[in-house]
């Protein structure tokens, strides 16, 4: 069970009204008086009695920001205090969910030990209100609301929660602490000569997480292992020779999530090459990070990224070619196919960032960048990711062969360094008036 300070009841207590106020716009905008919204269940493998570890519904952990809440349910309804059904089951087998303290003043909580009976109340919450909507995974028991996860109500809620309270912010600060103590020892465990698996032991004892509490499974690849993007072993030997080291890995904090990734080239004179692909990687995200501002479109920080991803291939003798050249001809596409960023928050890959209004408006990717989940634009208070990357996929580079672009790629150049997988710099930016708060480096520079 989580608990909060004086400080965090404050910021939670405001957020908690500005959550009011989105709710009471979203269900007028919708055309509902009120909201049941559960924590849900753990999914259980087939033919098995054992479950996935538990995540709640993002919607009640707005709410009520604590994972063990299975069971448990909100009734929100504009005017009056939040309801919170806490469900604490008489169990022998497992630690009952505890009650939080900082419950008090803000919810009005009714514990129930029985899932029945806690069913039976949420029903008569909403019996005869034809005008309640039901938000979460599958509805409970008895319940049988006919307006399931109506699309009007979350696009509007899921437009808002780009922006984040103060909250939500001081959430994401203290999960990037976990994540940015994690990273320095997984670093230490990469110059000591550690395997993947050492490293991403390192990480989880360093950033006291365990592997179900991290927002998203640690990428810990060393080499060749950097070019998959989402590189999910532990190798549990380390490599003859580590040449590189990339590692994404985030902290959790009252559910909410930092997303940081760094990497590193080993020491010696024939890793330089690829160092000083580093070294200019760390420069460019820096400089594309400097040009956030409100008004900005996120799209063309995307697109402005790809233009300092040519610029390096053409400065460091990866193409044969202008740097606007290898931009005009998409050649930058092989070498990074995802996004620049995504919002965060509750989730690490955010809802609403293809939306462009809280009704319903839409802007899907340009069809050159279909991995791009962020088309809004920028605007004070959202938080999201910059992390360009520069990879040697052998998947795409082999199709890039393939084609009459191909005499533009310095190949020997290219395949010098195939070894060293890639390269992601990846921090969270929090918009501000005049332009960003990076929580990612502000952490690092607090630990140097
Ligand atoms: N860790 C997943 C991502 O960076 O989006
Ligand atoms: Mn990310
Ligand atoms: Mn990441």
């Amino acid at each position: 069970m989580n608990t909060m300070d004086e400080e965090q009841l404050d910021l939670y207590s405001e957020h908690l009204d500005l959550l009011a106020r989105r709710w009471e716009a979203a269900l007028a905008f919708a055309g509902f008086d009120a909201a049941i919204v559960v924590a849900g269940q753990p999914a259980e493998y087939f033919l098995d009695d054992q479950a996935t570890p538990f995540r709640p519904n993002p919607h009640f952990a707005q709410w009520f920001p604590e994972d063990d809440a299975v069971g448990s349910a909100l009734l929100i309804r504009p005017g009056e205090r939040p309801k919170l059904y806490f469900l604490q089951p008489a169990d022998y087998w497992h630690q009952p969910p505890q009650q939080p303290d900082w419950a008090d003043g803000n919810l009005d909580l009714e514990v129930f030990d029985d899932p029945a009976r806690l069913q039976e109340a949420l029903a008569s919450a909403a019996a005869g209100q034809n005008r309640t909507a039901f938000v979460g995974e599958r509805q409970p028991g008895n319940l049988s609301i006919a307006s399931v996860n109506p699309a009007l109500l979350l696009n509007h809620l899921h437009f808002h929660r780009a922006y984040k309270s103060e909250f939500e912010v001081h959430c994401m600060k203290a999960a990037t602490e976990l994540a940015v103590t994690g990273h320095r020892a997984a670093r230490d465990a990469f110059r000591a000569g550690g395997s993947e698996f050492e490293i991403h032991m390192a990480y989880l004892a360093a950033s006291r997480q365990t592997s179900d509490a991290l927002p998203y499974g640690n990428i810990v690849a060393l080499n060749e292992h950097g070019a998959v993007l989402h590189y999910q072993h532990y190798d549990r030997d380390p490599p003859d020779q580590s040449r590189s080291f990339l590692i994404d890995a985030g902290g959790r904090y009252l559910g909410y999530a930092a997303d940081v990734t760094r990497s590193y080239a080993a020491v010696g004179p024939e890793h330089e090459r690829f160092s000083a692909l580093v070294t200019a990687m760390d420069q460019a995200q820096q400089s594309m990070i400097r040009e956030i501002r409100p008004g900005v479109d996120y799209l063309e920080l995307h697109e402005n990224a790809h233009r300092r991803i040519a610029e390096i291939l053409s400065d460091h003798g990866l193409v044969r070619c202008p740097a606007e050249t290898a931009f005009d001809t998409g050649i930058t596409r092989t070498f990074l196919p995802h996004g620049l960023g995504h919002l965060i928050g509750l989730q690490t890959h955010d809802v609403g960032g293809l939306q462009t209004s809280a009704e319903g408006g839409h802007r899907p990717p340009p069809e050159d960048y279909p991995a791009l989940r962020l088309t809004r634009t920028v605007e004070k208070d959202q938080v999201f990711t910059i992390e360009p990357g520069l990879y040697f996929i052998p998947q795409l580079l082999d199709e890039l062969k393939a084609k009459d672009r191909s005499q533009l790629i310095h190949w020997e150049s290219v395949d010098t360094l195939r070894g060293y997988g890639g390269i992601r710099i990846e921090d969270n930016v929090l918009v501000t008036d005049e332009g960003t708060e990076n929580l990612t480096r502000d952490a690092f520079a607090r630990h140097e």
